[in-house]
């Protein structure tokens, strides 16, 4: 499109070496490198219509108009792609629960930065698309690309980049997200990025980072299940240490979260092929193997506590649509 307006689709990615805390707030300057799976199924669709005739952005999210909280955070983003100080009108759609630690602001921002700098007329390439995604939101960056995904801490904002590992067919994990609360989380993920430094254990989780992304990209390459399983759940026990060290301290879990910890635990300890991961919220995602999915859905979906089981595979990164 060249009438100033694009759309573009993107989906949210699912961390299995987290970042949490950032070297440069303002930047989004992750304090570590991390690597995630970015999802197929769930989407955020965002248009951009840079328009001569508004006052100001003008934002809607699943046909509501957006907080002002949010339509700040996307006001300030936008200031890096706006032609001629035109203001935006933008629509944006996604097909899953937003907020709740299904990573909405990676799929938004992925998508509102192709949009965006596509409709200001630039020509980024997926690197540089990052980078300015990574802005936005810092796991936004590795929602350009499909498959497994690095962003790069790096050293300044150009060097902190995300690139593609392995591509989306590489090995068709499966992850069933099991919804135990909806809503929007109380303390979001950029207030936690804040908080981190002031727990004692987060020098530790650093420090130890490139062990564990190594070992992670060693389980992908080899598709070494069980060794992915072991890093994956330390990794994201490692992270919500930190949170739960933070000072004050943040516990994003609810009891039916510990209960589907434990059981993906129990089911693994007999040989079923699942491990658990969690981001800022409630919900367990929880990563499988294409032959075990629909066993391990009904076993999840028993728990008490599990509202809903999402299910997505490995998808692509942000693209344009028509
Ligand atoms: C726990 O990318 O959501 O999901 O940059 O403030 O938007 P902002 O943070 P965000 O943080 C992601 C935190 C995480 C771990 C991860 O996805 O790596």
């Amino acid at each position: 499109m060249n009438d100033r307006s694009a759309t573009a689709i993107a989906s949210p990615n699912i961390a299995l070496i987290k970042y949490w805390g950032n070297r440069d707030a303002n930047l989004r300057i992750p304090a570590n490198d991390s690597l995630s799976l970015t999802l197929s199924g769930l989407e955020t669709k965002t248009t951009v219509r840079f328009l001569p005739d508004l006052e100001r952005d003008s934002i809607t999210i699943n046909g509501q108009p957006a907080s002002e909280q949010t339509q700040a955070r996307m006001e300030g983003f936008l200031s890096h792609f706006r032609v001629s100080s035109l203001h935006a009108q933008i629509e944006s759609e996604s097909n899953f629960p937003i907020g709740a630690g299904a990573a909405s602001s990676a799929s938004g921002f992925s998508a509102l930065a192709l949009a965006a700098s596509t409709a200001a007329g630039l020509q980024l390439t997926p690197r540089e698309l990052s980078v300015l995604a990574r802005m936005g939101s810092g796991s936004a960056a590795r929602s350009v690309f499909g498959g497994a995904v690095r962003l790069y801490a790096g050293a300044n904002s150009e060097s902190s980049f995300a690139e593609q590992v392995f591509p989306s067919d590489y090995w068709p994990l499966v992850d069933l997200i099991a919804i135990v609360n909806p809503d929007h989380k109380s303390v979001g993920s950029t207030r936690g990025h804040a908080l981190a430094e002031t727990s004692p254990l987060q020098s530790a989780r650093i420090a130890d980072t490139p062990s564990r992304l190594q070992r992670v990209l060693k389980a992908l390459e080899f598709h070494d299940f069980e060794a992915l399983a072991e890093v994956c759940e330390l990794d994201s026990n490692l992270m919500h240490a930190v949170m739960q060290t933070s000072t004050p301290p943040l516990l994003y879990w609810a009891p039916a979260t510990v209960t589907i910890m434990q059981a993906v635990r129990r089911f693994r300890a007999k040989g079923e092929p699942v491990f658990y991961t969690i981001d800022a919220g409630p919900n367990v995602h929880c990563l499988t193997l294409p032959e075990a999915g629909s066993r391990i859905r009904s076993l999840i979906e028993q728990l008490p506590g599990t509202i809903d089981v999402l299910e997505a595979g490995i998808g692509e990164g942000a693209h344009l649509v028509p």
